[in-house]
């Protein structure tokens, strides 16, 4: 298949707009090194909206890739000053609450995974719990159908935990002060930054949600979005990013921030105390560790169920001894087959391990991969089982990766959710509250806002955390060296993009400019249909995954990732091609 010679005037036009809005290094030096010298430009279909063979970010010590390049500078500048990517990663995450609201947040929470040149790992856990007064089936109405409070408005949230996460991760793995790594998003709140045209479509998309509550005045001041180079200053979360600098986690958990939380909650029928704020703890965990033809995968536990599933399809790839080329139906059908089969277990086995027995040794098990692998036909597809015939018993988004001169990696994802959570944005504080209660199967056996249906190891369960699908991962080469640090936004999609551009990083030997410009495909069991994106998949491809019985379906972009891939002399970085961002290193 030759390299994509013509492309469409809108796929120009996107493209222009990417390289807008992504800023590589300016003279950013083509991939080179003996690393990349193995990876030659990639084939993508003719007409993809991207070309193969582009750039990413590099720099020689250190990297941030984030969706706000201000947020990647917060965490350069850090390293510049002797943190490490721990306190990096902070003052990103922090950065990111204040300069890309629709994610990045205080009022949601998160995971992080950490490697450290010594070789600790670690993996903090610190999303939300549903609150005490929650009940399994607060969503429905009398009549027992789904209403959309788990989607929009102060019912919606549970406890955040990314204020606990990032203070508990700095506390344990930085070297530098709370007051030091908030330093950069405290001045971003204060002395505010220009809105550039990404914020601008995307408040401007989200205006009925903002509007509905209370976040008018700071982003629609007279009714309008602030307009691209608008300064944007947010006094209110100045004042709470000081305070939490100041006095830790306790001021947004017992004092003054827990109060305007409780008050915003009770004013307008939503269900978090001060004592939910006082009880959320985040928690340490052991990562998923597995291997990959030679590399090593350190991954997100549970609750988020991204680590046993990126593992368990992985697994079963990894039990054919090479995959097709990467874009023929048979690879298409291979990815998408493993996808199917890792969803199932996902949906149907996976929840907050303080609630539900979740088999992760044996789901993540080379010997099981290969019970399912050998379920798989070449050259037809499988249906997916009938939601029910296999669940178990009844009991039950912004991605951000850094890497120091040090060796010392961090992958983190945070969400509050949709875009802006619930909506509701606590009044004095200058936050958005999640809607995370989405994530739990409000009534198992229905689809959620990512059309995922999941079953009763997933239900609502006071004080359980919904399970997760962020995939925030670290991959090491054969020698044992930092490799790659991705993850990415977008629900399910996350697992299935981070997922893919591991194998193109390792299988299509593809740099990271292509690995992550490469069209995505999307499965996840039920529905039982394969998505592409428009414009990534050619014509013969396609007509091949129907004759096998596949059900392709197109949709615009899948998932929002950011990655870091270590390559001879250096790293390079790449904020998602399909979004804004940028990767900024030194
Ligand atoms: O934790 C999860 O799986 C979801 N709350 C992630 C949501 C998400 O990625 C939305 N983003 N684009």
């Amino acid at each position: 298949m030759p390299p994509a010679p013509g492309r469409s005037k809108l796929a120009l036009l996107a493209t222009l707009f990417v390289v807008a809005a992504c800023h590589p290094s300016a003279g950013a030096p083509p991939e080179t090194g003996a690393g990349v010298a193995a990876r030659p430009a990639a084939h993508f279909p003719e007409g993809w909206r991207f070309e193969a063979g582009g750039n990413a970010s590099f720099a020689r010590d250190a990297m941030v890739s984030s969706n706000s390049e201000l947020a990647s500078r917060a965490g350069v500048e850090i390293m510049e000053r002797g943190g490490n990517a721990v306190d990096a990663a902070v003052a990103t995450g922090f950065a990111l609450a204040v300069t890309h609201p629709s994610a990045g947040n205080l009022g949601g929470g998160g995971f992080m995974v950490i490697r450290m040149a010594d070789g600790r790992t670690a993996a903090l856990d610190y999303r939300e719990i549903a609150p005490l007064a929650a009940t399994r089936d607060m969503y429905l109405d009398e009549h027992g159908k789904l209403t959309d409070k788990s989607v929009i408005g102060p019912l919606a949230s549970g406890v955040p935990g990314s204020v606990a996460g990032m203070t508990a991760a700095l506390a344990k793995y930085g070297n530098l002060s709370l007051q030091e790594v908030m330093a950069p998003a405290i001045r971003l709140a204060r002395d505010g930054f220009v809105v550039d045209s990404a914020l601008y479509f995307s408040l401007r998309s989200s205006k009925e949600k903002i509007t509905r509550f209370n976040g008018s005045a700071v982003f629609f001041p007279n009714g309008e979005p602030l307009q691209p180079g608008a300064r944007l200053v947010q006094p209110a979360l100045a004042r709470t990013l000081q305070l939490i600098a100041d006095r830790g986690p306790d001021a947004f958990y017992k004092g003054e921030i827990a109060d305007s939380i409780a008050a915003e909650m009770k004013r307008d029928g939503g269900i978090i105390t001060k004592e939910d704020l006082a009880n959320y703890k985040p928690i340490w965990r052991t990562p998923i560790r597995s291997t990959y033809r030679g590399y090593s995968i350190i991954a997100m536990p549970p609750s988020s169920s991204g680590g046993i599933t990126t593992v368990e399809t992985l697994n079963i790839l990894e039990t054919y001894d090479k995959l097709p080329p990467f874009g023929s139906a048979h690879y298409d059908h291979l990815v998408a087959e493993a996808f199917r089969r890792a969803f199932v277990d996902r949906n149907t086995k996976l929840g907050d391990p303080a609630f539900v027995n979740v088999p992760v040794a044996e789901l993540t098990s080379k010997s099981y991969a290969k019970e399912l692998a050998s379920t798989i036909d070449a050259d037809e597809s499988s249906r997916t089982p009938r939601f029910g015939a296999t669940a178990g018993e009844p009991m039950h988004t912004t991605h951000y990766s850094v890497a120091d001169s040090k060796g010392n990696a961090v992958a983190t994802t945070t969400t509050i959710n949709s875009g802006y959570g619930s909506g509701v944005f606590i009044r004095g504080a200058g936050f958005f509250m999640n809607n995370e209660m989405d994530d739990f199967s409000a009534q198992p056996g229905h689809a959620n806002q990512f059309g995922l249906v999941q079953g009763e190891a997933n239900a609502i369960v006071p004080g359980k955390r919904m399970l997760s699908a962020m995939s925030p991962t670290i991959v090491l080469d054969k020698d044992g060296k930092l490799f790659l640090v991705v993850g990415a936004a977008g629900g399910p999609t996350i697992i299935t993009a981070t997922t893919q551009i591991i194998l193109n990083a390792i299988d299509n030997h593809m740099t990271l400019a292509d690995a992550m410009r490469a069209p995505r495909l999307h499965h996840q069991a039920w529905p039982d249909t394969l998505f592409f994106e428009r414009g990534g998949i050619a014509p013969a491809t396609l007509d091949s995954l129907r004759a096998m019985g596949h059900h392709p379906v197109t949709r615009g972009s899948i998932a929002n990732a950011n990655g870091v891939m270590k390559v001879d002399g250096g790293f390079m970085g790449l904020s998602e091609p399909r979004s804004s961002g940028g990767a900024v290193g030194y």
